[in-house]
């Protein structure tokens, strides 16, 4: 296990990547709407941050992922892919995740959209999820401890009788997209659990919760992860600094207030 501790340099470089990332989603804001299609908001993402940010999408080719931004849809937990023929309509709920590399370094963030008027269950689960992340944003200040940030999404979610993805965790980040440690949002055990938060650590924390059961199904073009049961999934990410005094989000975004 490698878990790295950014320099100052790193640190400042980490911030620039977080803000480009996160400024991403603020630019998609207007165009999340009935009858765009997910190729069309993956073109747009990939031209603003090609030619507005100078920066790299991640996703693109990574592992083969053949597009820019990943596009979840309702039971989609995680690693939709971007489709031409894939309209966004009325009542639908979707992540949009974003990475990019700037000067080096990654900034990973992803967020939930209403299309139109979500249904009240879609609105419980995707509010539900961002205070399940924004709680385990609060656990992070140096002499933490990793798995504290598992354990409070997952007294969160039975409280609500929602259920915890356990196939894909947060990750550590900077020069490296998935690096140690891995950040689970479960109540579990690795050979991390124990690792002590320390200033200049990074990573993420991005839960996926469902509105049925935890168990997933990876489809056949290999990446699109579906909830077993077709139940909903949310999700929301943020890219973390273990400060000296606690924890500064570096995909924070202008419409959010964390307190
Ligand atoms: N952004 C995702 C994460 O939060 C990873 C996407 S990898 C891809 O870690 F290949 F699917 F794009
Ligand atoms: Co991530
Ligand atoms: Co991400």
């Amino acid at each position: 296990m490698m878990v790295t501790i950014k320099t100052p340099e790193e640190i400042e470089k980490m911030r620039v990547a977080g803000r480009l990332a996160a400024e991403v989603l603020e630019m998609l804001e207007e165009h999340v709407r009935p009858g765009v299609t997910t190729g069309e908001l993956d073109r747009i993402s990939h031209e603003y941050i090609t030619q507005q940010q100078g920066a790299i999408p991640a996703p693109l080719n990574y592992h083969g992922f053949p597009k820019s931004i990943c596009t979840s849809i309702n039971h989609v937990i995680c690693h939709g892919i971007p489709d031409d023929n894939k309209k966004l309509k009325k009542g639908d709920i979707v992540n949009i995740d974003i990475t990019v590399i700037k000067d080096g370094y990654h900034g990973d963030t992803s967020k939930m959209f209403y299309v139109g008027e979500p249904t009240i269950m879609a609105r419980r689960l995707t509010e539900f999820t961002q205070q399940a992340l924004y709680a385990a944003i609060r656990c992070v200040r140096p002499g933490a401890r990793l798995s504290e940030i598992g354990k409070i999404i997952q007294k969160m979610a039975d409280q609500e009788r929602f259920s915890v993805v356990q196939e894909y965790c947060g990750h550590g980040i900077g020069k490296v997209f998935h690096e140690d440690p891995q950040v689970l949002h479960y109540d579990g055990y690795t050979s991390q659990s124990d690792l002590e938060l320390k200033p200049g650590m990074c990573f993420t924390i991005e839960p996926m919760i469902n509105s049925g059961k935890r168990y997933c199904k990876l489809m056949k073009d290999g990446w699109t992860v579906v909830t077993k049961d077709h139940s909903l999934s949310a999700q929301w990410e943020h890219t973390l600094l273990v400060t000296e005094s606690g924890v500064e989000i570096l995909t924070l975004r202008k419409d959010e207030d964390f307190s």
